[in-house]
């Protein structure tokens, strides 16, 4: 097993990233420290680590304000705390926004990924027990019919810009591991859901809809599928490719849980009812159905048995208890909701929806 002292985690004020430090500070197995590196876009904020902070103090949790595509800076970061271990995060990850503006997927996913690959390459100068981990997306495999499920050896096949960036991020990877022998692991990991979700993504959008009485926005007629998987099982996964999984590999990690979008808000809607005890019609007649993503893919599905086999790795939230959790979660921390979707974000909505 592989051990680490400092890992760099960027992008960890976010969703998945933040989940994912919260899970490893609360391992035993890990006794070293983390530094978070987040430059604070509308889809970061400290306030969703506040308890890690609050839990840790500075010596096992650091933040550090910075961009990805800054080189100084994360040269910097790389020296003064002698990290020996990058875990990558940091990204623009909405389908959506990629449509609407796809300059900053650039610059941020593929741009980013490269400097931190340089910086990487250049302090770790080929010195043993440095690891390069990349978080990735199965929307790298493009979009699949009605059956057949994304393997690691499916041929890439992007299809939006947001995948493209992240399929170009990952060919960089793999390129700095064959080329210069840089330790990297990389994953591609299905739809995640869970508490700190922004609300600008499909689950999250329609808890809070509803509970604010607004429309729940189906785009097309909500045929499209998509394989969810709770957050923590994602960090858990990441923790267990770090630790044990093979140099220059890429897993695939997916919650084998396969639900049309129209379903989903429904069985939704029945969640909410349920915990809120008022009337599941209150919420079904909510549901709107809109105009369709441009270039929208239809299914999504992961085969995930090598990290299961290699690595002993499992789903461990099913579907119906990770909904409840996250209902339950968001109906608690509404302060949080009204925080994140202040300021930056809610100036883009009202230039590119209207009011939502
Ligand atoms: P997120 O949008 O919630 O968080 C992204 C974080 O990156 C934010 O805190 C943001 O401030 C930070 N960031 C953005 N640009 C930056 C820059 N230039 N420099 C430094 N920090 C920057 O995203 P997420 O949903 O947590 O996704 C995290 C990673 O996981 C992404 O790489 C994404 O592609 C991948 N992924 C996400 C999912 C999913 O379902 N959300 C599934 C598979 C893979
Ligand atoms: O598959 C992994 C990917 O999952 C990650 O790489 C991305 O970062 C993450 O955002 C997610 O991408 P999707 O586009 O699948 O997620 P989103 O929540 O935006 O949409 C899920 C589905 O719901 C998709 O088919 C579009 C649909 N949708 C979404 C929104 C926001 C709606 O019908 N209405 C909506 O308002």
């Amino acid at each position: 097993m592989r051990t680490f002292t400092t890992i760099m985690v960027t992008g960890g004020a976010g969703f998945i990233g933040g989940n994912f430090i919260r899970h490893i500070l609360g391992k035993k197995e890990f006794e070293g420290r983390i530094v978070n590196v987040d430059v604070l876009t509308y889809a970061g904020n400290p306030l969703s680590l506040r308890d890690v902070e609050e839990a840790h103090g500075t010596k096992r949790y650091i933040f550090k304000r910075a961009d990805i595509r800054d080189r100084e800076a994360i040269d910097r970061i790389m020296d003064e705390y002698d990290v020996d271990c990058i875990v990558h995060f940091a990204a623009e990850s909405h389908v959506d926004r990629s449509i609407y503006g796809p300059g900053d997927f650039v610059t941020t996913n593929v741009n980013g990924t490269f400097t931190l690959l340089e910086s990487a390459r250049t302090h770790w100068n080929g010195k043993e027990g440095k690891l390069f981990h990349h978080v990735s997306t199965d929307e790298v495999y493009g979009s699949l019919g009605d059956t057949g499920y994304f393997f690691e050896d499916t041929p890439y096949d992007p299809k939006s810009p947001y995948s493209a960036s992240k399929a170009a991020s990952d060919h960089l990877v793999r390129a700095w591991n064959h080329t210069y022998g840089l330790p990297v692991t990389l994953s591609n990991c299905s739809n995640n859901y869970g508490p700190y979700h922004f609300p600008e993504k499909l689950i999250p959008l329609m808890i809070a809809n509803a509970l604010d009485g607004k429309p729940l926005p189906v785009y097309g007629k909500g045929e499209n599928v998509r394989d969810w998987l709770y957050v923590v099982d994602h960090a858990e996964a990441i923790w267990r490719i770090i630790s044990r999984g093979r140099i220059g590999e890429s897993y695939n990690v997916g919650g084998e849980n396969e639900w049309k979008n129209i379903e989903l808000v429904k069985r939704l809607c029945a969640v909410l009812a349920r915990t809120t005890n008022r009337s599941e019609d209150e919420f079904l007649r909510l549901i709107t159905f809109v105009q369709d993503r441009p270039g929208h893919d239809h299914r999504y599905a992961i085969n995930c048995d090598r990290i299961k086999k290699e690595l002993g790795w499992k789903q461990s939230v099913d579907f119906e208890k990770g909904l409840e959790l996250t209902v339950r979660w968001y109906l608690d921390n509404q302060a949080w909701v009204e925080e994140v979707r202040s300021g930056e974000y809610s100036r883009w909505i009202e230039k590119n929806y209207g009011s939502r």
